[in-house]
């Protein structure tokens, strides 16, 4: 794993955020941050959450409510599911150029997580689920535990019961890090 470059605050994202120097790679990406984060915001259909330490944004994601067509996923999947089976998306994703391979994707899609469990605690819903842009993503969202499907677009997706406890985990991981520090 990559040196983290430190804990970030991940809090909502506001008109106070400097969206327009981000830059993730991604043109598209940048773009929706700019232009769409906080207008979806206002009309509820996501929600932004940005790593940000006064105006500058390092990374951001989104989630959305949304849906899983029952036969598009895998079998193990589809045993006892509703059609179609609700999802928590991770609809965005990006970190800044200048700060990538420094942990805060892990730190967003670790808080993304945390985020889908309180949904769900919320309202029920049986998964999380993201679109992998390009084939490319597919092996960095598998090291997090979601498997693809047979959905178009692509979709990549994991029961929230694994997702609990990857967050348990890591959880477990940290202590035993910070008992090892104290000692
Ligand atoms: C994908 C992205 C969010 C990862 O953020 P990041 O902060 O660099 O990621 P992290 O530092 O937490 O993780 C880095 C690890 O992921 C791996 N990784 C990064 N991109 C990867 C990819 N495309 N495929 C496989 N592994 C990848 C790195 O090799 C590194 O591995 P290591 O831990 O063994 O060293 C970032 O590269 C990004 O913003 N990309 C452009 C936008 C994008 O593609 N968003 C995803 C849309 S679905």
């Amino acid at each position: 794993m990559t040196t983290v470059f430190k804990e970030l605050p991940i809090i909502t994202v506001s008109s106070d955020h400097n969206s327009e120097d981000f830059d993730c790679g991604e043109p598209a990406r940048n773009v929706w941050l700019c232009n769409r984060a906080l207008s979806n915001q206002r009309s509820d259909d996501t929600r932004t959450y940005v790593a940000a330490e006064g105006v500058e944004i390092f990374g951001f994601y989104a989630l959305a409510v949304s849906s899983i067509v029952r036969d598009a996923l895998p079998s193990s999947m589809r045993r006892n599911a509703p059609d179609p089976v609700s999802c928590v998306l991770l609809a965005q994703l990006g970190v800044d150029l200048r700060y990538q391979q420094h942990g805060i994707g892990r730190q967003l899609v670790l808080h993304a997580m945390a985020q889908a469990i309180r949904i769900a605690e919320l309202a029920g819903c049986r998964l999380f689920a993201v679109s992998p842009s390009g084939q490319n993503l597919v092996p960095y969202y598998r090291r997090y535990g979601f498997v693809e499907t047979q959905a178009t677009p692509p979709l990549m997706t994991m029961h929230l019961q694994k997702v609990r406890a990857t967050l348990a985990a890591v959880a477990d991981t940290k202590a035993a890090h910070n008992r090892s520090d104290h000692r």
